[in-house]
């Protein structure tokens, strides 16, 4: 399973290399406001430190839009994907770029059907929110194992990229289901190692060999 990290912070993604759990990165508008930083630099910035795919999203919502912000953000490096959502002319468009050679994630998936769709289209990945449906009081991961059943029955070069996860089950679950990818906030990753059996494992070892009072080189 890769693993993407769902942020425009640098400093998040520096971290999350360094732990090497990183393949690549997944932003959105909303997360760019969030750096308080130019677009287009915001995305170029990250596709260049981080080696693995780098979606950026396309601000117009017009075919022709689209197409002309999608190009624009596929030259900023060979690792962008433009991230598109879901509707005719963001799938249109999706087509469109992919007989140009330029990758596509499609996001804002709320139902199986839009994910079928995006198959069709002939998208890189497919983003289905879970977090925003458990918010309305739907099943985020029922979708999710909607969407890799049907994805097994056909050869579409469409991957799963689970995406608006909230928490460590979020990711346990997504990875029992077989989805290929999952994009997470940089604090769940974080809570992905924690267990406090770890932590009080690991001071009990520790204070059992200070008590010693010898060094690792006694
Ligand atoms: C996915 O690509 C989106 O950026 C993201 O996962 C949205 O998550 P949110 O519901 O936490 O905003």
């Amino acid at each position: 399973m890769l693993f993407f990290l769902d942020t425009a912070d640098i400093q998040e993604i520096e971290t999350g290399l360094e732990w090497g759990m990183v393949d690549g990165v997944t932003t959105n508008p909303s997360l760019i406001a969030k750096q308080g930083k130019a677009y287009l630099p915001t995305v170029l910035e990250v596709a260049r430190l981080v080696p693995g795919p780098v979606s950026g999203e396309v601000l117009a919502t017009d075919y022709e839009g689209m197409l002309d912000q999608g190009r624009r953000l596929a030259a900023l490096a060979e690792n962008v994907v433009v991230k598109l959502p879901l509707g005719p002319a963001g799938l249109r468009a999706v087509r469109t770029l992919a007989a140009e050679g330029i990758k596509s994630n499609v996001t804002l998936c709320f139902s199986a059907a839009q994910a079928l769709l995006a198959g069709k289209a002939g998208a890189a990945y497919i983003s289905p929110f879970i977090g925003r449906l458990d918010d309305v009081g739907q099943d985020g991961m029922l979708l999710i194992e909607e969407v890799v059943e049907i994805y097994e029955h056909y050869d579409f070069e469409t991957q799963v990229l689970v995406a608006s996860v909230r928490h460590p089950m979020h990711v346990v679950q997504s990875a029992q289901l077989g989805a290929g990818v999952v994009t997470l906030p940089f604090d769940v990753l974080q809570k992905l190692y924690r267990h406090p059996l770890t932590d009080n494992g690991l001071e009990r070892f520790l204070s059992d060999w200070r008590k010693t009072g010898k060094s690792f080189d006694d």
